[in-house]
Order: structure tokens, then sequence, then C-alpha cells
């Protein structure tokens, strides 16, 4: 890594946060799939599951444990001591582990979730924290609604849980409710004003629900977090969670930010394949990084560009997460470069005058279809009389 380039660890939670979504379900052998092409994908930690929620959630977390070689495995928990007990059991297997623990801190989490003072709260939140740091050295504390929590009493929680042993601060946006400024000023806030700050590593955990997400974990990233906390295609409770592909390719990227990851982007396109075909959650085409039109172009005025030159119209090169090329459409809106080329790709040089006349006759024909394909060519080739 290049000196001044700092490490931001991506800690997957695809088989937690992403897998509770309803119709999302995996079973044991398809988790087992999809932590081990984590494992290989990179990412530091895997969130394997919720151990007390389910005696299925147990054993897929106790599997994988066994099964990881690289990322640390991570297991959920209340802060609830039966929670931590059944999350150290399921963990206990695992190379390196990691408990996550937490409570609600914002107001309307104390007083209607827990109806509990903030004192109780605090002192719930370090019980947890010193029970679960009996267990394993790693423990990872969540302010829960952390994003409407007061900054103030944030600050206070997040000393007494480091005090008690905590190594990282997972501050979640759980209702995706912050603005990016202002989820950065959080993380700032709290890296000046918690005592004991530089033991511990903040995370971030964004919701999606005003589509913020990820914009919101850079900004945390841009303001002392080290940690993303985020999952495959973005899934997720209600809007979904912070996109894996998008924050690592933003930093990608963007290496005047001095910060990256461990992850093997070019495995970025078949893990999203495979989460979606587990998951039978489809990927929206137009998706950042994975979506099926994220490399292809439609319109004559780019299409002549990327066929110049790639870089005119793309960012990122395709082959660099994963994705084979970049996709000429053709369709209504194509120009003669875009069809000249198709053409050409299936055997067809077209001279300037055969092409004015083939294209003549490509838009009569892609005014009546959404797309041609290179099993149209021949027929519109030969139609035009050239
Ligand atoms: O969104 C959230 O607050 C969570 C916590 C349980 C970490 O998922
Ligand atoms: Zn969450």
């Amino acid at each position: 890594m290049p000196s001044g380039m700092e490490y931001v660890e991506i800690f997957d939670t695809t088989l937690r946060d992403g897998e509770q979504v309803p119709g999302c379900k995996l079973d044991s052998a398809t988790k087992l799939k999809v932590a081990e092409q984590l494992d290989l994908l990179g990412v530091d930690v895997i969130e394997a599951g919720f151990p007390v929620s389910s005696p299925g959630d147990f054993k897929a977390v106790q599997d994988i444990s066994k099964l990881v070689k690289n990322a640390r495995v991570c297991g959920l928990t209340r802060a609830v001591k039966k929670d931590i007990d059944v999350a150290a059991d399921a963990l206990k297997a695992a190379k390196r582990s990691r408990i996550h623990t937490g409570i609600g801190t914002s107001e309307s989490h104390m007083r209607y979730k827990f109806n509990a003072t903030p004192e109780q709260i605090i002192e719930r939140a370090v019980a947890a924290v010193a029970h679960a740091k009996s267990y394993v050295e790693d423990v990872e504390f969540y302010a829960e609604d952390a994003g409407r929590t007061d900054n103030e009493f944030l600050a206070r929680v997040c000393e007494a849980v480091i005090k008690a042993g905590a190594t990282v601060l997972n501050i979640p946006d759980t209702t995706g409710y912050c603005l990016p400024e202002e989820y950065g000023a959080k993380m700032r806030y709290l890296k000046e004003n918690v005592k004991g700050i530089h033991k511990a590593t903040l995370s971030c955990h964004c919701h999606n629900d005003l589509g913020l997400a990820t914009a919101n974990s850079i900004a945390g990233i841009q303001n002392g977090a080290r940690q993303i906390e985020c999952t495959i295609n973005g899934i997720g409770e209600r809007a979904g969670n912070t996109s894996l592909e998008e924050v690592v390719m933003i930093m990608r990227q963007h290496p005047t930010m001095n910060l990256d990851t461990r992850i093997q982007s070019n495995m970025l396109y078949g893990i999203s394949q495979l989460v979606s075909e587990s998951m039978a959650m489809p990927v929206q085409p137009n998706k950042a990084i994975v979506g099926s039109n994220a490399f292809a172009h439609s319109s004559g005025i780019h299409q002549d560009g990327v066929i110049k030159k790639r870089e005119t119209y793309e960012i990122i090169n395709p082959t660099d997460v994963g994705v084979t090329e970049s996709s000429i459409i053709l369709t209504a809106r194509s120009g003669r470069a875009a069809l000249a080329y198709r053409a050409k790709n299936i055997g067809y040089e077209l001279d300037k005058l055969q092409l004015d006349k083939v294209y003549q006759q490509f838009l009569i024909v892609a005014d009546k279809q959404k797309e041609i394909g290179d099993e149209d060519l021949p027929k519109i080739i030969k139609a035009s009389n050239i």
C-alpha cells in the first residue's frame, strides 16, 4: 500500500442485515457458499447471523466459523446476557471472532423500546460489553439509531463502552435519516470528544431510506471512521444498507482520498450475481457498478465516444469489477458508429455508402423493436440491398 494510504475495514452484513429481509432467507448450504466467496473477496469481517434468533441461524454462524479462513466472523446480539452467551458458543470454532452487541440510544428508542433512562441504557451497554469481553477480545458495540441520537449523549455512551473494552464503535444510521454532512459531523464529534477513542475503531452502518447510505458512509470515513458495514447489492432492511461494491469502488476511483480496502474488486460482479440469484433478489439494471446497464451504452453520442475511447463515458474499467467488457446496445437512439461496430463484430465490414443504406433499414426495424440483437443484423443488412 502506498505511504499515506490507510485501510478502511469492510464489515459485510449480507448474511445478517441482508438476509433478514423477507424473501431473502438462505438455506445453510447457500449461506456457506456466500461466506466462502466473501472471504475470497477480501472482506475483513463477515457478520454471519444473529445466533440467538433461531437454531438455524445459530448453526449457520457455527458452520461459517468453521469454514472461514481469513475474515473475522461476527455474531449479532442484543445487550442481553443470554444472547451473548449463545453468540460466544456459536463463534467458538472461528479463527478470529467478534461479538457485536448493543442497544438503542436515541430518545425514541430509550423511551418507547426500553422504557429506560439514559443512565440505565449506559449501564446495560457497559454490562453487555463487559460480558462479551469475558468471551472474546474483539467486541463491537452498536448504538442503535445513533443517527438520531444526541451527540453529547452518544459520546458518553461511547466513552463508557470503550472503558468496558469495546474495540469497535458502530454508529448506525438505523433509520437512514442523516444527511451526509450531519453523519460526517457526528463521526468528527466522536473522534474529537470521546476520551479513549484512539483505542477503538469508529464504524459506519448506514441504511438507505433516503438513498443516502453510500454518501453517508463516505462522509463517515472522511471524518475518521475506519470501518464500513455494508452488503452485496445494498440489500438489507427496508430500502437496504450501504452497498459494498459502491463504497469499495469510490475509494479505488478516488486515490486522493488516501483510503483503500483489501477487496479483490474483480470478484464484485460475480458475487453480486451469486447473492442476487441465491436470494431471488434481482439487481436493478441501473444499479451502480453491478447493474446490467452499468457498462452499457445506448445513445448514439455516447456510443461514438466509447468506441473512439472507452474513458470518454466510463470512469471504471469494467474488467476491474469482473465485467468482461462494455457493451454497445443497438436501439433507435444508436448512431452509425455503433451499428458499424456491432456489424464488424459479427464479420460485416461496411464502407460509408453501405453503412448509410444499412442504417436507414436499421432505423425502420429499431423503431418497431426495443433492441436490435446480433441475430437481427444479417437480416437488416440483407434487406438493405447493398
Ligand atoms: O441498523 C442497525 O442499527 C443495525 C444494528 C443491529 C447494528 O442493524
Ligand atoms: Zn442495520
